[in-house]
């Protein structure tokens, strides 16, 4: 009967510590991935003539799985962590929580097979097939059944910012994936857009961008807003600022998709409405920056001592640059220069490893001592290691892709006074391949610091406990 009570009283973290723990594996096997193709694009060999290791197999598998598997288990982690504090009650319904854990893993599990045997739909970031696609839309309702059941019977009037960013995130998520992953089967394992032509790439790139947008984005925000001022031990800077972050960032993402259909078939002002809205999604952005930067008002000097404050901090600097390079890149003129070219991918590695990673890093090493009822993590050392190989990898990786990208655009626009093109396009990659060994060594750093983060994390796991959080019977603020 008394462990019925304490039951009742504690937090579901059984759920959160198996979220947490399998962040960080997926995050070593999708960072490998990626540190082979990037291997394979210097030494084209390593696709080893086999199919299921080719270039084209292996890329959606590497996005896939640190975008979905090693980013979609950190969020399914903290919002659960959040919503159960901010909100001081347990998670709604244990056993559909469970499932979405357990249904997570099996989607994991299903791409990671199908992908390198080559079923596709072809879509960028939605390349998974219509049976996966299901199972994804049931977990992905269960899961905004969870949170928002949690909501739902909050013992505290208020709901704190973060959860409103956690929650746009799951809605929008759905909607996304159910509008573009709308096909028709032909049969197990295969089927075709149901749209097509213009309308299929726009419905395509309204999806990728707001993928960017909120599984990327509003998700991590949602992170920052918990886990910053938790770690600095401040309050959120202006909370007034981060509820007009909060309407502004995703009332703006929505209209933002054109600017990956420039110069396409698209009707050209659909084009210029995405670079004007691309244009204004700095404000917000930037503006949720300096909130989370000036929660460390007077705690600045805490990122001498405290590594895992410098992963938030540092996360906060990348998101910062990657949403200004971003509208720059959106303007029509710019992107002519820079669509195709490796200034994309550069791009995409400033938000991808100094935003999103950073800051899922610093939130997991915050949870997982209390997870596991530990005063700190099993290594203070280890963690500072992790965040300077992490740093090094980051700034080698898109320093050297800027080069190259900017080198190649400017490269293929090059023209002799007769007309004819300067260089051949074989020259341009060949011009390429030093930056390439330069991003190779970059990601080799940053995979090695995930490795230490996996010992660490499996260290502390294993000499602590399961540990159980007393739900407090006063409605403070959490
Ligand atoms: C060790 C770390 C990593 C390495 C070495 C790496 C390497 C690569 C490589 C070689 C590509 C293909 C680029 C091309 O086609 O030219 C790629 C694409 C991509 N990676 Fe990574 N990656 C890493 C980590 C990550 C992480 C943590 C994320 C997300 C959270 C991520 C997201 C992506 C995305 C979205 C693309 C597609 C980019 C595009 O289409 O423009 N990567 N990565
Ligand atoms: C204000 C915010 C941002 C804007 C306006 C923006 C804009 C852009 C633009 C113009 C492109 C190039 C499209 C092309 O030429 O094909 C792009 C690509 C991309 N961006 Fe951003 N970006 C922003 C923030 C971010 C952040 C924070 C991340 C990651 C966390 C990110 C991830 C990506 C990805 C994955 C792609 C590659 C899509 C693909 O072609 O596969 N972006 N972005």
């Amino acid at each position: 009967m008394q462990d019925l009570n304490i039951e009742a009283n504690t937090y579901n973290d059984s759920v959160v510590r198996q979220f947490s723990i399998m962040a960080v594996v997926w995050g070593v096997v999708g960072m490998l991935v990626g540190v082979i193709i990037a291997a394979q694009l210097v030494w084209p060999e390593l696709n080893l003539g086999l199919p299921w290791t080719s270039f084209g197999r292996l890329r959606p598998l590497h996005t896939n799985a640190v975008i979905f598997a090693f980013g979609g288990c950190t969020l399914f982690a903290t919002s659960y962590y959040v919503v159960q504090r901010t909100c001081q009650v347990k998670l709604f319904c244990g056993k559909l929580a469970s499932f979405t854990f357990w249904g997570w893993q099996l989607v994991i599990l299903a791409a990671a097979i199908s992908l390198p045997l080559g079923y596709t739909q072809s879509k960028e970031y939605a390349e998974l097939e219509w049976p996966i696609d299901i199972l994804i839309a049931v977990v992905w309702v269960s899961y905004a059944i969870v949170f928002f059941g949690t909501i739902a019977k909050r013992k505290v009037k208020h709901i704190y910012v973060a959860n409103w960013f956690f929650g746009a995130f799951i809605l929008t998520v759905a909607l996304l994936h159910i509008v573009n992953s709308a096909a028709i089967p032909s049969s197990f394992m295969k089927s075709y857009s149901a749209y097509a032509g213009v309308q299929d790439a726009m419905v395509q790139w309204w999806y990728g961008h707001n993928a960017v947008g909120f599984f990327l984005t509003a998700g991590f925000l949602g992170i920052m807003y918990y886990f910053v001022p938790k770690q600095a031990n401040r309050p959120v800077y202006s909370y007034s600022l981060s509820i007009v972050h909060f309407w502004a960032l995703i009332f703006t993402y929505m209209w933002a998709g054109p600017h990956h259909l420039h110069y396409t078939a698209l009707p050209d002002w659909t084009q210029s409405l995405g670079m004007a809205f691309s244009l204004i999604l700095l404000a917000p952005s930037w503006g949720g920056m300096i909130n989370g930067m000036m929660t460390m008002s007077g705690a600045w000097h805490k990122l001498r001592t405290d590594p895992i404050l410098r992963f938030m901090i540092v996360s906060l600097s990348f998101y910062g640059m990657s949403t200004f390079e971003g509208p720059m890149m959106a303007i029509k003129t710019v992107n002519s220069l820079s669509h195709y070219t490796d200034w994309t991918v550069g791009h995409v590695h400033s938000g991808a490893l100094g935003w999103v990673g950073l800051v899922s890093m610093g939130a997991l090493y915050y949870m997982v001592p209390r997870l596991f009822g530990q005063k700190q993590m099993h290594s203070m050392k280890a963690i500072e290691m992790h965040f300077w190989l992490a740093t090094v990898g980051i700034v080698l990786y898109i320093s050297s892709l800027w080069i190259s990208g900017v080198m190649e655009g400017l490269m293929w626009r090059a023209i002799n006074t007769d007309g004819t093109l300067t260089y051949t396009f074989v020259e341009s990659v060949k011009a390429k391949h030093p930056y390439y060994i330069i991003r190779l060594l970059g990601g080799l750093l940053y995979l090695s610091g995930m490795i230490i983060m996996l010992w660490n994390v499996l260290k502390t796991a294993t000499s602590g406990k399961a540990a159980t959080a007393t739900i407090p019977a006063v409605t403070a603020h959490a």
